[in-house]
């Protein structure tokens, strides 16, 4: 009999925190598109925006709201009335509405930016929960900054929010400044210690300053949070926040150590991953685990000739199941003479032993040259090869083009875009297949002065 898992809530936060990336800013059409693709990828939470940040991201969330009926639609506020009226407003015809409102706790916060007393930010974040709770009844509470927080005066806060009528109690990672095994004492501790906790959801939302997001995050899984807030592709203020492919892809690929579900569809991952690039123009780093190109491609001829032969000798999870058509073989210098053999084969040519020894040590010189081998590269070498005045006359049989033969046609591989001028790209832009991104003019993405709103505070 296998045991219950604990369900997970998904919270994603790629339109409000995620856009908070240098260069990441969607407008309304953009916001509204990948909207609809969290849906169909199933997240149980979106928050769709900061609504008194601006005019457009306050339309935004308005648009969101009132058309996308599945999923919880979340609003961001401050603790101050302005902020949850208007959150209020824009998130009102949801279906399902949140008002998230947040409030600083560490005392460097509490001294240098908002310059008020641990008792004074005590009776704001309650007079706030109080008033948004008048308003709506699913109410989100983030003391903001609360790995540098002092663990008692946050029980104290926290105790106080949930008796004002908070219902989810998110413990922010603000700076990215926590460890795995510190931030599951924390989540322990105030599971523990805060009156009324039983009641409430804990989540957590991790920043990936060190690296450690994901860890953390599921870290404080494990020690009993049942919401996590995450993005696409881990994007997000400075080095971003907690991927949501990640996350989901551990608890699949590791039951063992994370036995949670959630409602994430896996083979709508890779789209959600490829629309969010293409809308903001920002390419996946090649090496991001689950959702960049590299992740499922083979290069070294070892682990080339054990995918074929079977792919759980290097996957450990098959690329279908993120939505990732089918692995790359990527031809490089240390491709093997099976890979090289199979990816002939897929462009229509099979070769004997001696013909493909032959293709082989001409292929091995120019990968050293030119790195990656693309087909046009390839099949010029077996032309070149195989011409009749050549010295070998080795037997080139054409055989009748697979599905994976036309795909690979030279004539079927677009040049790799150009660079645009941006202030983030990591590398081409193409998408995992090679494909170019659509190059945004630009003026495309207005820089809004959100940042400044939200962190000047
Ligand atoms: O990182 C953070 O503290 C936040 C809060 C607004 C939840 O994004
Ligand atoms: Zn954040």
């Amino acid at each position: 009999m296998t045991a219950e898992r604990a369900r997970i809530t998904v919270f994603d936060t790629t339109l409000r925190d995620g856009e908070q990336s240098p260069g990441c800013s969607m407008n309304q059409q953009e916001k509204l598109r990948l909207a609809h693709q969290l849906d169909r990828l199933g997240v149980d939470v979106i928050e769709a925006g900061f609504p008194i940040a601006s005019d457009g991201d306050f339309e935004s969330v308005r648009a969101i709201a009132s058309v996308v009926r599945r999923p919880i639609i979340a609003g961001l506020a401050r603790a101050c009335r302005p902020d949850i009226e208007r959150a209020w407003e824009a998130l009102q015809h949801a279906a399902h509405p949140r008002i998230h409102v947040f409030l600083a706790t560490s005392d460097i916060h509490l001294q240098y930016k908002l310059r008020i007393t641990r008792d004074q930010c005590v009776a704001q974040a309650s007079d706030a929960i109080r008033f948004a709770k008048s308003l709506c009844e699913d109410v989100e509470f983030s003391p903001e900054d609360a790995t540098r927080t002092d663990p008692d005066y946050l029980c104290r806060v926290l105790e106080a929010v949930v008796a004002a009528g908070a219902t989810t109690l998110n413990i922010p990672d603000t700076v990215g400044y926590t460890v795995p095994a510190e931030f599951g004492d924390l989540i322990t501790t105030i599971r523990r210690r805060v009156k009324g906790i039983e009641n409430v959801t804990v989540s957590a939302h991790c920043h990936n300053d060190l690296g450690m997001a994901v860890a953390n995050a599921l870290a404080a899984v494990a020690a009993g949070a049942r919401q996590v807030e995450c993005t696409i592709n881990g994007i997000g203020e400075r080095a971003g926040n907690a991927s949501l492919e990640e996350i989901v892809m551990a608890m699949r690929v590791r039951p063992d150590r994370f036995a949670y579900e959630t409602g994430v569809v896996g083979d709508q991952i890779f789209a959600s991953s490829q629309m969010l690039s293409e809308i903001t123009g920002v390419p996946v780093q090649p090496n991001k685990a689950i959702t960049g190109r590299n992740a499922f491609a083979h290069e070294a001829g070892i682990h080339q000739d054990g995918v074929l032969k079977n792919p759980l000798t290097y996957e450990i999870m098959t690329p279908q199941s993120v939505g990732v058509p089918d692995s790359k073989l990527v031809l490089g210098k240390h491709s093997g003479r099976h890979a090289l053999g199979i990816r002939c084969e897929q462009l229509g040519y099979q070769f004997d032993r001696r013909a493909l020894d032959d293709i082989y040590r001409r292929f091995v010189r120019l990968a050293d040259k030119i790195k990656h081998v693309e087909d046009h590269h390839l099949l010029e070498l077996i032309r070149d090869t195989h011409k009749p005045s050549g010295s070998a006359t080795p037997l080139i049989e054409k055989i009748v083009p697979t599905q994976a033969a036309v795909v690979n046609a030279p004539t079927a591989t677009p040049e790799p875009a150009a660079e645009p001028a941006k202030p983030f790209p990591v590398g081409p832009q193409t998408n995992a297949f090679g494909v170019p991104l659509p190059v945004h003019g630009e003026s495309h993405h207005e820089q809004t002065q959100q940042e400044d709103y939200l962190w000047g505070v």
